[in-house]
């Protein structure tokens, strides 16, 4: 069976761009990106790196370290690396675990063979600083990641670990936020300063705590 959200995610350690990595170590206090492209050198895997290093700013911002993977190996991660940089106009500034025997990728479930057979599909684990799976995502080979998206659910992650707050359908950074339910109308009281407003007894507003 896959992981799920709320299991640890599983520790490993793999030789990458940078260095072997202990993953856990590694994170230490962040919390963390792990995402999966099929292949070096193909078009769309070649975009979604460039794109990652370009926004690169936008995690640290948010305290998540990035890390991508494939069933590479490093020579061919670091080739494919300066096309990355001289086609996408960037530096990639991120580890990249070279899985070349599939160790992390099978620990993950990021192999999908009916989908793609022997090769990782796009796959995203968000990993919150206690060490537990956050959000999973699986996209198909064909379909490079929305990377703001994925910015947007951590911004939504971090609010509910820190002001106990979700997020609406279509929320962006700035739009009002949900109480969850957890969180009696006393205790909303003192929580939430700016107010709230009870649509209905379970549907209560108020705006974004830490803006
Ligand atoms: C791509 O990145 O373009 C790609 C990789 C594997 C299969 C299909 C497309």
């Amino acid at each position: 069976m896959g992981l799920r959200l709320g299991d640890v995610a599983p520790d490993f350690t793999a030789e990458t761009t940078e260095g072997t990595i202990e993953f856990h170590k590694w994170l230490g206090d962040s919390w963390g990106v792990l995402f999966s492209h099929p292949a070096d050198y193909t078009p769309v895997c070649t975009t979604e790196l460039g794109t990652v290093a370009k926004i690169k700013s936008e995690f640290d911002k948010r305290n998540v370290k990035v890390i991508g993977l494939s069933v590479d190996s490093l020579d061919d991660h670091q080739g494919w690396i300066k096309d990355i940089n001289e086609t996408q106009n960037t530096s990639v500034n991120f580890p990249m675990i070279a899985d070349k025997d599939k160790t992390v990728a099978n620990l993950y479930d990021m192999i999908h063979p009916n989908s793609l057979n022997n090769l990782t599909v796009r796959s995203v684990f968000i990993i919150g600083a206690d060490k537990t799976i956050k959000l999973t995502l699986t996209y198909p080979a064909s379909t490079g990641r929305n990377f703001p998206e994925i910015l947007r659910v951590i911004d939504s992650l971090q609010l509910t670990a820190n002001h106990q707050v979700a997020t609406p359908a279509n929320w962006q950074d700035g739009d009002d936020c949900v109480i969850v339910p957890a969180v009696s109308n006393e205790e909303a009281d003192k929580k939430f300063p700016k107010g709230y407003k009870a649509i209905k007894p379970y549907l209560r507003m108020t705006p974004q705590p830490n803006k």
